[in-house]
């Protein structure tokens, strides 16, 4: 049966992207009206509404407005992911974070990256391969990949960590052959040696108590999150990483993303594969005041 077709207003449409950026910091500007309106006419049809006015009215108002809320998100947060990604990004981090971060640290410490915005577990297993590749953990020295996503969907595929080919499109044969069993036909299983260093939790990155439980890390990583927030969203998000990364720390962002127009908290560190910011220290070699835009940044995928 064809769908009911329900127009989202102007007046609604503002209403409803204000909730959605405050809450979680996804932006819609009014070229993206037409796919919010296709996006949430189906929450609509199955809570037997007619209009926008009262669907904002049950975000707010109804005593189901939290699982509501989670709906939304749902629909609205865009997943897309795989392993592997942003290749020359990964080398730096391989061949020249984790031995700085490890070298600065007093010995036996434990080594934890933060994956925020994880979607379905592909970028923190990746980064969980990498460290196995380094024999990390190793004796005396532990290692915590903190994966956090404010989808509950995506979260619950990664635990379970079950993928597709898609998810692959960029992973060499032998990361495949190593880390990974035959489920059936279509689908492969993380092994269990590279999903007990990853924890997954849901967490809005712009609810700073929980941003808070996260503790000091060392590396974060947070790719192709941002560019769907406005820009207060992103400052107050990349405030939040400054608080949480130890000192001399790192923030990767995606390709297309950087802390211009930011924050210049920041310090940009030019590194053999590529070009990361980090918790800025002095004495450190390589700095750069300021920040680059991500576009500048030359990366294979
Ligand atoms: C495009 S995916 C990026 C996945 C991975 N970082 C990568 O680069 O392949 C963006 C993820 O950010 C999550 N996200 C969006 N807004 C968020 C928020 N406020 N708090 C936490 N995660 C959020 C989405 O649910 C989505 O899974």
């Amino acid at each position: 049966m064809p769908e009911k077709e329900i127009k989202l207003p102007e007046h609604e449409f503002r209403l409803l992207s204000d909730l959605i950026r405050n809450y979680c910091g996804i932006s819609f500007d009014e070229s993206s009206k037409f796919l919010l309106e296709k996006r949430l006419a189906r929450r609509l049809e199955q809570r037997h509404l007619d209009n926008f006015r009262d669907y904002y009215r049950l975000l707010l108002y109804d005593r189901d407005r939290a699982e509501e809320l989670t709906a939304v998100l749902d629909l609205i947060t865009v997943n897309e992911t795989y392993f592997f990604r942003e290749q020359s990004q990964l080398q730096a981090f391989s061949d020249e974070i984790i031995p700085e971060v490890l070298a600065s640290g007093p010995y036996g410490r434990k080594f934890r990256i933060w994956s925020a915005g994880c979607s379905s577990g592909e970028e923190p297993y990746t980064l969980a391969m990498l460290l196995l590749e380094k024999g990390i953990p190793a004796n005396g020295l532990e290692v915590e990949i903190i994966a956090s996503d404010i989808n509950q969907r995506v979260l619950a595929a990664a635990r379970r960590g079950v993928y597709r080919k898609n998810s692959f499109r960029t992973t060499q044969e032998y990361y495949i052959k190593k880390y990974f069993e035959r489920e059936d036909e279509n689908t492969m299983r993380i092994k269990d040696e590279v999903k007990r260093n990853v924890t997954f939790s849901c967490i809005n990155l712009l609810d700073s108590g929980k941003m808070g439980l996260v503790g000091k890390v060392d590396v974060i990583f947070c790719r192709n999150v941002l560019i769907y927030f406005g820009q207060d969203a992103r400052k107050a998000v990349v405030g939040g990483f400054f608080e949480r990364l130890s000192d001399k720390g790192f923030l990767l962002l995606g390709h297309a993303e950087s802390l211009m127009s930011i924050t210049s908290s920041f310090s940009l560190r030019h590194l053999k594969n590529d070009m990361v910011y980090q918790k800025p220290h002095k004495s450190a070699p390589g700095y750069e005041a300021g920040a680059m835009p991500g576009f500048l940044r030359e990366r294979t995928k």
